[in-house]
């Protein structure tokens, strides 16, 4: 038996027959075609009652300059895999454990000879909407910590970044001195945070998120049938297929209005639809919606919609974007109190960032606002709520890419 061309099929095509063919041979081809998209983490995750995945708890974003010093690359780059594999040996892969991605940026690539290959497609940030003026995140890479018990996040943090040598009690290579920190951000994403976390700016301290909302808007988020699958999100072709795109929005939410000025029924029409609202089929925080938000059968009306309800509602919008009715966004955001303000670390992977682009030109629902009575920000979704503090692209390589890799790796050692 053969396995076929990487190139040419599905990871999770190509892993199946590398576990037929088994053996030594089958394990390493397809550890050699793990990582990537599997740092989607899906594998990994818990399902709550209905099938959806359940996040991580604790996140921490690290982004950093790669500054080598006196060493080369070659010597870098194994003392970061080094490092990345004592973390790997130190805890199990699960949310019980750590999980964590590395992404490289546009201006990281740019820097070193040689171009990505046409297959990778990656622009340098830029603002995405009339109504934001955002910062760009162009430090060389970022890594995503994730895991449920925040003293794993913080101990990896610390390995990696900071003075210590060992992580749960395990020697970590020191690499921390190829880093040059430029930004650490936080986050968190489970039922109860938000309504705990109210007393930040941005939200009245006395607003009444209930208990099961895992948003500060007061619902849950990440329904199955509205994720992409990782196979949607991997890149399938050339030197870093296996990989995918990563997105990171930063935003900040002022709720106040939200909170003190709409009703549950304009909540809900204003994040789902107003059918949503007007059928109740939302329930207190998202309870009732099982895996399935049901926006689907909904988004070719947006704008017919619009005009005649007057509300648009944003995850209505964004199903537009939907290909061939599979969405293309595997959305991994989570809220936020950095700043001692309300906010989400709106994280997304995708197989290019132009799949991104079109998803939140969607969600901007420019043509609704032109179209319709409806507002460019007031009720359009949620836009009036949320604001683009800072944007960037990132590059997550194949597990065997995943240090410091070259834009053309094919010959990389
Ligand atoms: C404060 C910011 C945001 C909040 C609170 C929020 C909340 C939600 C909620 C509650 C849903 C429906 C349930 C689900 O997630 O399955 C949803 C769907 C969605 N949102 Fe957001 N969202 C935010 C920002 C964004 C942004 C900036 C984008 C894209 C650029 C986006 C893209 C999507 C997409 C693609 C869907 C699924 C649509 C589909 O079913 O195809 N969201 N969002």
């Amino acid at each position: 038996m053969t396995l076929p061309d990487p190139d040419a099929v599905s990871r999770r095509e190509f892993c199946k027959a590398a576990v037929a063919l088994g053996g030594t041979a089958g394990l390493s081809a397809c550890l050699g075609r793990d990582g990537g998209a599997d740092d989607a983490w899906n594998d990994a995750l818990d399902r709550d009652d209905a099938g959806n995945v359940v996040p991580p708890t604790h996140h921490v974003l690290r982004y950093v300059d790669v500054d080598r010093g006196d060493a080369t690359r070659a010597a870098a780059r194994e003392r970061i895999e080094a490092a990345l594999a004592d973390l790997e040996r130190t805890f199990e892969r699960s949310p019980a454990g750590l999980l964590f991605t590395v992404g490289y940026s546009p201006a990281y690539f740019d820097r070193l000879s040689g171009v990505l290959p046409a297959s990778v497609d990656l622009p340098t940030p830029r603002p995405l909407t009339g109504l934001e003026d955002p910062s760009f995140d162009e430090a060389d890479a970022l890594v995503h910590l994730a895991a449920d018990e925040p003293a794993a996040v913080l101990a990896a943090d610390e390995a990696l970044f900071g003075e210590a040598t060992a992580a749960n009690g395990v020697r970590v290579t020191d690499a921390s001195d190829l880093f040059d920190p430029v930004d650490r951000r936080t986050g968190f994403i489970g039922p109860g945070l938000p309504r705990e976390h109210r007393d930040a700016d941005g939200i009245p301290d006395d607003a009444p998120v209930p208990e099961g909302a895992k948003l500060f808007m007061g619902f849950s988020n990440g329904f199955a049938a509205s994720q992409a699958t990782e196979d949607r999100v991997t890149i399938e072709a050339g030197p870093f297929a296996g990989g995918t795109t990563e997105q990171v929005s930063t935003l900040r939410t002022q709720l106040d209005a939200w909170w003190s000025q709409e009703s549950h029924a304009q909540r809900v029409a204003k994040l789902f639809s107003p059918t949503h609202a007007d059928e109740e089929r939302v329930g207190e925080y998202g309870e009732r919606l099982g895996d399935d938000p049901g926006v689907a059968d909904l988004p070719e009306d947006a704008v017919a919609y619009a005009r005649e309800e007057g509300v648009v509602g944003h995850a209505q919008k964004a199903a537009r974007a939907r290909e061939d009715g599979v969405p293309r966004l595997l959305r991994r955001d989570f809220p936020t109190t950095d700043g001692d303000h309300t906010g989400i670390h709106f994280l997304t992977l995708q197989e290019s960032i132009g799949d991104f682009v079109a998803v939140r030109d969607a969600v901007t629902g420019a043509d609704v606002a032109d179209e319709t009575g409806v507002g460019s920000r007031i009720n359009n979704g949620i836009l009036q709520y949320v604001f683009v503090r800072s944007r960037g692209n990132f590059l997550v390589p194949p597990r065997g890419l995943r240090a410091l890799p070259d834009p053309d790796p094919r010959g990389q050692p």
